[in-house]
């Protein structure tokens, strides 16, 4: 059996984001505010089969969580067919998904059946106008009401993610805390992150999660532990609500010590961090089914150029045009 993940500085991978497409249906102001534009030239997005070599690839490896991403993942036509894939490679132990929620009402249960067992839904605002001016799109109902589908199909574990702009501040905390009042949900604040495309925007809107960390500490709201293989959030409870509230807070120090994840990007690029400067193609390990040993010394080749951290204080966003084009 080949070495588990490790990388220069102890750290170990068990959590791989698929970035399944570039492409979304929705025009948020700190990502895409354009909407998509199609680049030419670029590779075709990796087949059903290529991501379920890759991923095979990456299990033998010690990887026990995937998560599907983007863009928005389920603008793919064949979504339900990259799941099922991924759900037939047996050591996989968890596949979650992240989508901007726009067709989960319909499809929750059918996700769910194709062995998607968690989904992270993005809702920047709870108040209406201000979902549809941030996204491009009057769909806050739609989208609500897909979170409780979700939470109805049984899915273990449904998060929001809600990414804090001054424009937003404090407006709103009532409203969220009441909606986890009401739900088995982990309500994320995340910093917003510098990237090529929105560095004016974010030198206007970026605000610290510290406020909101202080306010639950002083609000009844305790520090829950981290739990194996879990994200970069931080997460609180409190006896009176049902569900959580967490923090995502890639500026506060030392978050990147506990980084246990790399990305596969929809053109077959690993990528070791979300703001690294480049690549390395795995696409030519993904071709056949005999490939896997292949992969494997391509993966292991790559684990000693993962850096310690992000470079974000400096003003560096390495060359990641906006979270789209590599998943989050
Ligand atoms: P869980 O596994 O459910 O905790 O999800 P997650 O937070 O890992 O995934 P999700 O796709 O919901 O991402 C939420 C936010 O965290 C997004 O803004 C991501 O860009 C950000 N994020 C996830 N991983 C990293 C990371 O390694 N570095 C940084 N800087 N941000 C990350
Ligand atoms: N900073 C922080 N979060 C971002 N997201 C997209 N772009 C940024 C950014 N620059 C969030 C989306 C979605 C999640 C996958 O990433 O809002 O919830
Ligand atoms: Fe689409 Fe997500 Fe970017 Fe919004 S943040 S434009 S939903 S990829």
């Amino acid at each position: 059996e080949p070495a588990p993940l490790v990388d220069g500085f102890g750290r170990r991978f068990s959590y791989l984001r698929l970035s399944l497409t570039d492409r979304c249906n929705f025009r948020c102001t700190y990502c895409l505010p354009q909407g998509f534009v199609k680049q030419k030239g670029l590779p075709a997005e990796l087949s059903p089969d290529e991501f379920r070599r890759a991923v095979s690839g990456f299990s033998r490896l010690g990887l026990r969580k995937v998560r599907l991403t983007g863009g928005e993942p389920t603008v793919r036509r064949d979504f339900t067919e990259i799941a099922n894939g991924l759900s037939s490679i047996e050591s996989v132990e968890r596949i979650a998904m992240t989508t901007n929620g726009y067709r989960l009402a319909e499809r929750a249960a059918e996700w769910h059946g194709a062995g998607i067992d968690a989904v992270n839904v993005s809702i920047d605002t709870l108040d209406r106008e201000g979902f549809a001016r941030l996204t491009g799109h009057d769909r806050l109902p739609g989208v609500v009401a897909g979170v409780d589908a979700a939470i109805d199909t049984g899915y273990s574990a449904v998060k929001i993610n809600s990414v804090l702009l001054r424009d937003l501040e404090g407006a709103g905390w009532e409203k969220v805390l009441e909606f986890v009042a009401q739900r088995d949900v982990t309500w994320r604040f995340i910093e917003l992150m510098r990237t090529n495309d929105n560095a004016r925007y974010h030198e206007q809107q970026a605000t610290p999660g510290e406020g909101i960390r202080e306010r639950l500490l002083n609000s009844g709201w305790t520090l829950i532990a981290r739990q194996r293989d879990a994200g970069p959030a931080i997460e609180y409870n409190n006896p009176h609500y049902r569900g959580r509230i967490g923090l995502i807070a890639p500026y506060s120090p030392g978050f990147c010590d506990s980084c246990n994840r790399l990305r596969l990007s929809s053109r077959g690029r690993l990528h070791l961090c979300l703001f690294g400067k480049e690549g390395f193609d795995l696409r030519p390990y993904l071709q056949s089914d005999d490939q896997q040993s292949e992969l494997i010394d391509c993966i292991v080749s790559a684990m000693p150029s993962k850096t310690n951290g992000h470079r974000l204080h400096e003003g560096d966003s390495g060359s990641t045009p906006h979270l789209a084009s590599i998943g989050g």
